[in-house]
């Protein structure tokens, strides 16, 4: 198969934190959750594992107390550290704690909430253990958002919320084996025209050969 790199390039390099832009008004169907899901599933997973667990939440109720779990647990942090950056005049990490600040305020509002989960605690804290327990998760996420993205939503990867991961488990009736990950809000976005983010050139940054 040949793919159109245009399309494919552009899906990675435009997948972004969407929390502003999310559509709040926007019903979300079961079903677009479910395909991307399907599209995550085929992430690689240390020993084939396949240890993920995916909690959708389309309860108001449900999302409105993660809500204010994570505004509680979120919100004073990302308010200093939106004020500090902005002293320091760090534009691009001052805008992403607005934003960050803002879903804190407005979670509450958006049409669904993902949380990836695991089966089985992370087992000690080695580099392996450590590396094969999030690299097992963490690329189906990623695929997740980018599905999304494919389809006119947006998600964003957060994971404040595990401050007070006992709570938001007692709020999903959570076994204490069940580790969660993340917590991604999911909507449509508001346009669909997202850019490529400023970063310094990879080539700064890559050593062939060794260090
Ligand atoms: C491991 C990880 C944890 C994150 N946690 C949060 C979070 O708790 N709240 C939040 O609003 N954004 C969170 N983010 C999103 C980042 O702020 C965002 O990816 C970063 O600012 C770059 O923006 P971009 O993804 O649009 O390029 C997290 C991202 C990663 C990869």
């Amino acid at each position: 198969m040949i793919f159109d790199l245009t399309q494919t390039d552009a899906l990675l390099a435009t997948t972004r934190a969407v929390r502003k832009r999310l559509d709040l008004d926007r019903p979300v169907p079961r079903e677009i959750i479910a395909e991307c899901l399907e599209l995550a599933v085929q992430a690689p997973t240390g020993g084939n594992s396949q240890g993920w667990r995916w909690v959708v939440v389309d309860d108001r109720a449900k999302i409105a107390a993660l809500a204010e779990l994570y505004k509680t647990v979120a919100r004073g942090y990302l308010v200093s550290a939106r004020d500090e950056a902005t002293e320091k005049g760090e534009g691009q990490t001052a805008r992403v704690y607005d934003s960050a600040t803002w879903l804190a305020d407005n979670l509450h509002l958006v049409p669904m909430i993902v949380i990836p989960c695991v089966e089985g605690r992370l087992p000690d804290m080695s580099p392996p253990s450590l590396s094969g327990y999030y690299g097992s998760i963490l690329p189906a996420v990623w695929s997740f958002q980018l599905a999304l993205r494919a389809r006119g939503l947006g998600s964003a990867l957060t994971t404040l919320h595990l401050i007070d991961e006992a709570g938001a488990a007692k709020i999903l009736g959570l076994p204490d084996h069940v580790a969660q990950i993340a917590l991604l809000p999911v909507g449509y976005t508001r346009g669909t025209d997202f850019k490529r983010a400023s970063r310094p050139p990879a080539s700064g940054i890559t050593h062939w050969n060794g260090w």
